[in-house]
């Protein structure tokens, strides 16, 4: 080997950004590995003496030493009694270059998974990157009282629990669990049931579907919903029927004779604002839909996302408040309360549900993360929880108010959009008396962030006598963005839609 390659491949590898004698041996086992690779030393020849390399790199006898210890490790030297340090006869890299050799063009040699059922692949656009973010149950993010919560965390992290943080009961937090189990009896009225806390409510739907459904089996679903969940009740092979549904929400006439049909497992309901309507359904029509579960043995997941953004009355309590079947399974999450990214979601249902799912949450990834959990608890016990949502509602109360005032001074020019103004929730259903097909892709260039009716519907192409929906549709969620946002982002959607309407 010259002396000189291995000078120069040592100091390419820029031992002095640290000076630490342990980067220096790393970087001399380094260049000596470049070298052997490079065949400047040959399979089975023997290394210069230590010393020999000491002086040529201008180092200390025993960081050779420690470089060349490291390399024996790594397999590509052995030591020889008498005989000193040389480079292995089979070097590890051997057998991938066995491979090249059989393989009979780079792109055979290429591996290919078989995935069984492939996803879509995660859209590149990300609705908080835009100023103007219509998207429907966005809250304002920019309003959540870090620094309060930040002293539950670090309140958290002086006095760990420590049994908690180790493995262990996949149902989540006592404290947390106790926390909303209580807050639930008192403001929804919600009783007699087990709970444990899911990452988000999507980790929750993903596992009652994979635990109840198999194909071949239907899920009824409101024929304008939320395709998460659709997506995660067919991974499981089952088929998603959907029901009619008109302005006071899904129709149970239709509903029945969905469940007439046979194989129906599942009805999943967003019961308190339809998903995307933002229509609540009445108690009369929830009782039908109760009845028609119970004769046709259908579970509900009963989806309550924003329960407490509501407005000009009490919310109607969830269909889990009153279910002597047992038949309800009830989903909800703090990402409308707190930020999606807070992973914080929960299932409610009877014990002999909830004690698979804790199984099933077990495999998949034992429990949620055990300090963002103490740290919600310790909001909620202390107050600092219902103090935000008070404030958020009032917030949200006034924007949507603000929207409602918006949309009307555009029907005074005469723009041809329909709306109710919605009870509650964080976003408005606007009729825009047009085709809104291309209308996404006109706003984004100009940094504006909505959905289309379009995103919410995957029936039309049913054989089926639902209506067809004209497309006519958008969501505009009012709850993330202050009124200067709203007015000029608006004043966007609306010039797009209908060339310049503000002048
Ligand atoms: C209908 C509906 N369900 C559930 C969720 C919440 O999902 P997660 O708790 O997984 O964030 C949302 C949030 O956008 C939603 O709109």
């Amino acid at each position: 080997m010259k002396a000189l390659t291995l000078k120069v491949f040592y100091e390419n590898s820029d031992p002095n950004k640290s000076s630490s004698k342990q980067a220096k041996y790393l970087a001399i086992a380094d260049a000596l590995r470049k070298a052997i690779r490079e065949r400047q030393i040959a399979p089975t020849e023997a290394l210069p003496s230590a010393r020999k390399l000491a002086q040529q790199l201008s180092v200390n006898r025993h960081t050779i030493m420690a470089a060349l210890a490291e390399l024996v490790a790594q397999g590509w030297v052995e030591v020889r009694e008498r005989s000193g340090y040389r480079v292995v006869e089979n070097l590890p890299i051997q057998g991938s270059r066995t491979i090249n050799k059989v393989a009979k063009t780079p792109q055979s040699f290429d591996w290919k998974f078989r995935v069984k059922q492939t996803f879509a692949v995660t859209p590149k656009v990300k609705a908080s990157e835009y100023p103007y973010n219509f998207s429907g149950g966005q809250p304002d993010i920019r309003k959540f009282p870090f620094d309060e919560f930040k002293s539950h965390f670090s309140q958290t992290c002086q006095r760990p629990k420590i049994d908690d943080l180790s493995y262990g009961d996949s149902r989540g937090e006592a404290e947390l669990i106790e926390e909303i189990a209580t807050y639930l009896r008192r403001v929804r009225s919600i009783t007699d049931k087990e709970l444990m806390i899911c990452n988000g409510s999507q980790e929750a739907l993903y596992m009652i579907s994979q635990l109840l459904l198999q194909p071949g089996d239907k899920v009824a679903v409101e024929q304008l919903g939320y395709p998460p969940a659709w997506a995660a009740f067919e991974r499981t092979g089952a088929t998603l029927i959907a029901v009619k549904q008109d302005e006071r929400g899904i129709n149970p006439e239709h509903l029945a004779q969905v469940f007439a049909k046979g194989k129906v497992k599942l009805l999943y309901l967003t019961p308190l604002h339809q998903y995307p309507t933002t229509v609540s359904l009445d108690i009369s029509r929830r009782m039908q839909i109760y009845q028609l579960a119970v004769q046709y043995g259908v579970a509900i997941v009963e989806d309550d996302y924003d329960h407490e953004f509501h407005y000009d009355s009490q919310p109607i309590a969830p269909m889990a408040a009153d279910d002597p079947a047992g038949l309800v399974i009830y989903i909800s999450t703090f990402s409308k309360l707190m930020f999606g990214g807070a992973r914080i979601g929960y299932v409610v249902a009877n014990n002999a549900l909830i004690e698979q799912v804790a199984a099933y949450k077990m495999v998949m990834n034992h429990k949620c993360n055990v300090l963002v959990q103490q740290a919600v608890a310790k909001w909620m016990q202390q107050g600092g929880f219902e103090a935000h949502l008070r404030r958020m509602t009032r917030l949200y109360q006034k924007r949507r108010d603000f929207m409602v005032q918006q949309l009307r001074s555009f029907q005074d020019k005469g723009l041809p959009i329909h709306f109710e103004v919605p009870a509650g929730g964080m976003a408005i259903w606007l009729d825009t008396g047009k085709s809104i097909i291309g209308l996404k892709e006109k706003l984004l260039p100009q940094q504006v962030y909505l959905q289309t009716e379009v995103e919410f519907s995957r029936f039309n192409e049913l054989p089926d006598d639902l209506p067809r929906t004209k497309y006519r549709f958008i969501r505009l969620g009012f709850a993330a963005m202050n009124e200067a946002e709203v007015t000029q982002g608006l004043d966007i959607v609306m010039n797009t839609l209908y060339g310049l309407v503000s002048e």
